[in-house]
């Protein structure tokens, strides 16, 4: 398990655990997800500091190793393009070090977290053409407080629909870039040494541990914090974007059920979307969130982001058919416990 004392990771980690894998956790302490020294192991599994980017430690940790889980990244929008270089090493170059670490060494079997924001935008119809693709929101149309993309060829608004995993790819950040760089990367992997990967398309991760407020934190963790320092959560747009909150407990078993699936019958490489198949509106996780601690309920600011996309909802049903995989915590029921748990 690569990544193991992250958000994510842990999570993962006590899933494999309760299901009696011996787990062998690799986690660099990224400043961007940590403070303060690692535990010394991971619900008992034991955790060796180092970065997939060094060989040596790769090649250290690798032997006697079925299948690697690979969750180390580096997360979120970042800060500015200074970051660039953290993002492609972390992300590219190790997952780069760890492909060719495990063709060396003969493991074969790589589960790898993925993201929806490989997609970009999400999927569309118009009433009149059908379904098509928009393009980048104009700031003209967002500074007028019209956030739905409209159709390219006649101009109406468009109506979301679900994504699959045949969507055409469209990373719009660098993030984006460097999470479809690993699907490829671990894609082209797989026909050199007839391995199987399973790329798991994390929607929005939510759950007990996650981070604090960051610029490399989800929405979720930022309106949590906000409402434990007793602000109202800002909702940007209008509070109608459609996202996939996912719990990280399910996360946690798509993983197990994804490491079982590349022990049987997956080969080469697959991607799956990781979804509750329960979208709900940015504004819907605040209003749940302020309620489950009593408020102060959430300030819908029309604020944009240039970079975000307005809808993203998936079909979780690939993981559902291929890996037996289906969510289980609503969000009512998540968010109840989100919002009081202890976060990063
Ligand atoms: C998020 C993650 C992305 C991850 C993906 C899937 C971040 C920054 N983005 O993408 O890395 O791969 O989920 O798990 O971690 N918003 C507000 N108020 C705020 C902040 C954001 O209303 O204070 C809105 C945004 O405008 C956006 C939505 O919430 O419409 C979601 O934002 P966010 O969680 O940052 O990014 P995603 O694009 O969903």
């Amino acid at each position: 398990m690569t990544g193991g004392a992250g958000f994510i990771g842990t999570h993962v980690t006590a899933a494999l655990l309760e299901a009696g894998h011996e787990v062998r956790v690799l986690d660099s302490a990224h400043p961007a997800a940590h403070r303060g020294p690692l535990p010394r192991d991971i619900h008992g599994a034991p955790l060796v500091r180092g970065d997939v980017r060094d060989r040596s430690t790769v090649a250290g940790v690798l032997p006697g190793i079925d299948v690697v889980v690979h969750q180390a990244a580096m997360v979120g929008m970042g800060v500015d393009l200074d970051d660039l270089p953290d993002y492609v090493g972390a992300n590219d170059l190790g997952t780069a070090v760890l492909l060719a670490e495990m063709a060396r060494l003969g493991v074969h079997r790589l589960v790898l977290a993925s993201s929806m924001v490989v997609y970009g935008e999400g999927a569309y119809r118009c009433p009149a053409d059908g379904p098509v693709r928009p393009a980048a929101r104009e700031v003209a149309a967002l500074a007028a407080e019209r956030f739905e993309p409209v159709c390219p060829a006649c101009g109406r608004e468009l109506r979301p629909e679900l994504v699959d995993e045949d969507a055409v790819l469209d990373p719009r950040s660098v993030y984006a870039a460097t999470k479809l760089a690993q699907e490829h990367l671990s894609a082209a992997w797989a026909r050199q040494t007839g391995g199987s990967v399973a790329a798991l398309r994390y929607h929005n991760v939510y759950g007990p541990g996650m981070p604090r407020d960051t610029p490399y934190s989800g929405v979720a963790a930022i309106f949590r914090s906000a409402l434990e320092a007793g602000r109202a959560p800002r909702v940007f747009e209008d509070g109608g974007q459609r996202r996939d909150f996912v719990h990280v407990s399910d996360v946690a078993r798509a993983n197990l059920a994804a490491l079982d699936a590349t022990a049987a019958d997956l080969t080469g490489f697959r991607p799956f979307n990781v979804a509750s198949g329960a979208p709900a509106t940015v504004g819907e996780m605040a209003e749940a969130l302020a309620d489950a601690v009593g408020g102060p309920g959430p300030v819908v600011t029309g604020e944009f982001r240039l970079g975000d996309v307005r809808h993203i909802v998936a079909s979780p049903a690939r993981a559902t058919a291929e890996l037996g995989f289906t969510a289980t915590t609503g969000l009512r029921t998540g968010v109840a416990e989100f919002a009081h748990a202890a976060l990063r």
